[in-house]
């Protein structure tokens, strides 16, 4: 580690990976970024010195495709997204201190010096490339790699290469890398993932890496060879140093922030930062970072996260819907960090109803309206403490304590279960003290009156604290907090260390009622809403041939079953009677064209044709429909699917794979009304 002078403040560089440009930035891209500003805001309010950059990988033959395809310079599709991109994170209140582009004129210096520099050393030489190539990972397989002829990694079609090349002498770092890894056992985190660099990549044996590329030029020319552009992973690795001036006049930031002290990056690229960027730095004879984490993905359907599938993914959507505080609570909350865990509309809404609604908002609007209607809303200076406010005072420390452990250990979810064992504590506080029932006798009684004060100042306390503790996570919400406490404009008295005190929130200070800080959601109607945009978001990206489309299926998910429990989905007969369904006959049927699960109908819906496109076409042949009475709902606005136009839906039920449509049970025109 960096030697830090006595009275400098200790550093923490702390990296997401560059993002390649996409338009369709989905909930799953946020994952790193938010952990890391978690992580990045944690060390701020510790004192550090952070660092936290951010970025995007513009060059390689990916880019210069989807460029083509759309008819523009890579640069122009690449400007526009990135502005998207730097907006995103703005929104998500993502609090980088720099975003570098490797089409940044510093970064481009930057890459070329340092090829210039291992070609000059002998580290980098000519020679030939024949293998496969993996466009959408940028990588290179040899013909031994591919898994069933296609990319192990992503399991795509690889290409076949073959050109003139520059070659980096990964193979002369093997045992440097493996020394390295095996005695620094933080270095690669979590140690699942060491073992698998080790074991299938280390071990076997490395091979020279294909460094450069003649067949495409959107990258970084070599200055020495202008035919050859930079492979973009060595390209884009080097952000991490040509970030902080490396290669460049001023490398003063570089002396003072490198090494890093985490890059944090998804799971599938684990393996360029812990074997080509460490062999580089090597090479470069320059320190490693203190280490590699790599997380899971977010699934969603069974699948890493795309926007095709059925939830709705897009950032910008969920935080304008639920603001991005809860987001970014649900992305850190829901999978233990490091493992892959699935994302659904569903799991959201319970988090942010269970979680933030009734146990930190409600804790905070309960403590507040119970200090207006007590006290008129100040913290009296009498007041009388019991065990229970003790005790809870001993729990704070604890978790203040757990919380640095987990964040030290960048655990994200187990640091939020440690804080949320804290609201629980006082909401069930509120419950054994009962504090309506010491108000009674408040009035007469002084030592009831102080003790509901001793009541009062713990809750108060105990929400201060919290306030703090949920800082890295969640940036807006404390302040709103510590308004309704009435302490927003004493900054002091939430500094972070403060979390771990007790008794800072001064007697006579005022609370102020406030909005509700997370609104409970109807998850009926909200999964519902959801599903809405999704669908219209699918259609958009060019329709979609998911079975129920145009047929509403009876099978509607686990979640409504808990709120009918509740009572939360009960709708009443007027609500019901929106819903127009009539008898339809079925006249005419054929498939649509490209979809196997689509069915064109043509129906007869009394004296009204209908014509609808429906999932059905796995269960039912064009034949067997042709004459069936279904039940028709005749006032959906209409939609379009793989371009062709559905007027309605028809009725089915589901269960798994099965499904079988909804029919009258006796004989009865087309067109009769069904109510
Ligand atoms: O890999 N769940 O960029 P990228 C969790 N340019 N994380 C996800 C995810 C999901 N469903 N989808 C994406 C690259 N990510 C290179 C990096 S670094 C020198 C170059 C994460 O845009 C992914 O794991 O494909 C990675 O950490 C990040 O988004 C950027 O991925
Ligand atoms: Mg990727």
């Amino acid at each position: 580690m960096a030697e830090n002078k006595e009275n400098e403040r200790k550093t923490y560089y702390i990296t997401t990976p560059i993002y390649y440009p996409s338009g369709n930035m989905h909930i799953g891209h946020s994952y790193t970024t938010v952990a890391a500003d978690a992580e990045a805001r944690y060390r701020r309010l510790k004192g550090y010195d952070v660092m936290f950059l951010t970025g995007t990988d513009e060059h390689g033959q990916k880019i210069q495709r989807k460029a083509a395809e759309k008819g523009v310079t890579p640069k122009e599709y690449v400007d526009e997204i990135v502005a998207n991109t730097k907006e995103l994170w703005k929104l998500m209140n993502v609090s980088n201190d720099q975003f570098i582009r490797t089409t940044d004129d510093f970064h481009v210096k930057a890459v070329q010096k340092i090829f210039k520099k291992l070609y000059d050393q002998g580290d980098i030489y000519k020679s030939e490339y024949e293998g496969w190539y993996c466009t959408p990972c940028e990588s290179f397989w040899t013909e031994t790699q591919l898994v069933d002829g296609k990319c192990p990694d992503c399991g795509r079609p690889v290409e076949r290469t073959r050109e003139e090349s520059y070659f980096f002498r990964l193979s002369k770092y093997q045992q440097r890398l493996i020394d390295f890894i095996e005695s620094h056992p933080d270095f690669i985190q979590p140690v699942s993932r060491k073992n698998e660099m080790l074991n299938n990549f280390l071990r076997p044996g490395l091979e020279d890496l294909c460094v450069s590329r003649t067949s495409f030029d959107w990258g970084i020319p070599v200055t020495f060879d202008e035919k050859h552009v930079v492979y973009v992973w060595v390209d884009a690795l080097s952000n991490y140093i040509t970030a902080l001036g490396y290669g460049s006049d001023d490398d003063s930031r570089f002396k003072k922030y490198w090494p890093a002290q985490v890059h944090l990056v998804g799971k599938e690229i684990v393996r360029f930062h812990t074997i080509i960027w460490p062999a580089l730095l090597m090479a470069l004879d320059l320190p490693l970072p203190e280490q590699v984490y790599g997380h899971g993905w977010l699934l969603i359907d069974g699948g890493k996260m795309s926007k095709s599938k059925g939830n709705v993914v897009d950032p910008r959507i969920l935080c304008a819907k639920y603001g991005c505080d809860a987001i970014r609570y649900f992305l850190l909350r829901e999978v233990p960090f490091g493992s892959d865990g699935v994302f659904t509309n569903e799991a959201l809404i319970g988090r942010i109803n269970a979680d933030l609604a009734n146990d930190l908002g409600n804790l905070v609007s309960r403590t507040v309206s119970m200090q207006l209607k007590y006290f008129g809303g100040v913290q009296s200076a009498d007041k009388v403490f019991a065990d229970a406010d003790n005790e809870i005072r001993g729990l704070f420390k604890e978790i203040y304590d757990n919380v640095q452990v987990q964040m030290d250990a960048l655990q994200f979810p187990t640091a939020l279960v440690e804080i949320w064992r804290g609201v629980s504590r006082l909401n069930k506080f509120i419950d054994e003290t009962a504090p309506w029932v010491l108000a009674k006798t408040a009035d007469t009684v002084k030592a009831d009156k102080d003790r509901l004060a001793g009541v009062m100042y713990t809750l108060l306390e105990g929400i201060r604290a919290i306030s703090v503790l949920i800082e890295p996570f969640m940036p807006e919400t404390p302040a709103k907090i510590r308004e309704q406490l009435g302490i927003a404009e004493r900054p002091e008295l939430t500094a972070w260390e403060t979390a771990a005190q007790w008794g800072v929130y001064p007697d006579g200070t005022e609370v102020k009622k406030g909005e509700a800080l997370f609104p409970r959601i109807d998850p009926q109607k909200e999964l519902e809403e959801l599903e809405k945009i999704n669908a219209l978001a699918k259609e958009k990206a060019g329709g979609s041939d998911k079975a129920n489309c145009g047929t509403k299926t009876a099978e509607n998910g686990e979640a409504s079953a808990q709120q009918e429990e509740e009572g939360a989905n009960l709708i009443t007969i007027d609500d019901f009677a929106k819903v127009q369904m009539k008898v339809a006959c079925v006249e005419s049927a054929e498939r649509l064209e490209g979809s196997d699960k689509l069915l064109i109908l043509k129906l007869d819906a009394g004296g009204e044709k209908r014509q609808v496109v429906s999932g059905i076409a796995k269960q039912y042949s064009p034949e067997e429909m042709i004459g069936k009475k279904v039940i028709l709902i005749t006032n959906l606005q209409s939609a379009v699917l793989r371009g062709v136009t559905s007027e309605g839906m028809i009725l089915a039920a589901t269960k798994g794979k099965k499904l079988v449509l909804l029919t009258v049970d006796g004989d009865i025109p087309a067109g009769a009304k069904i109510s």
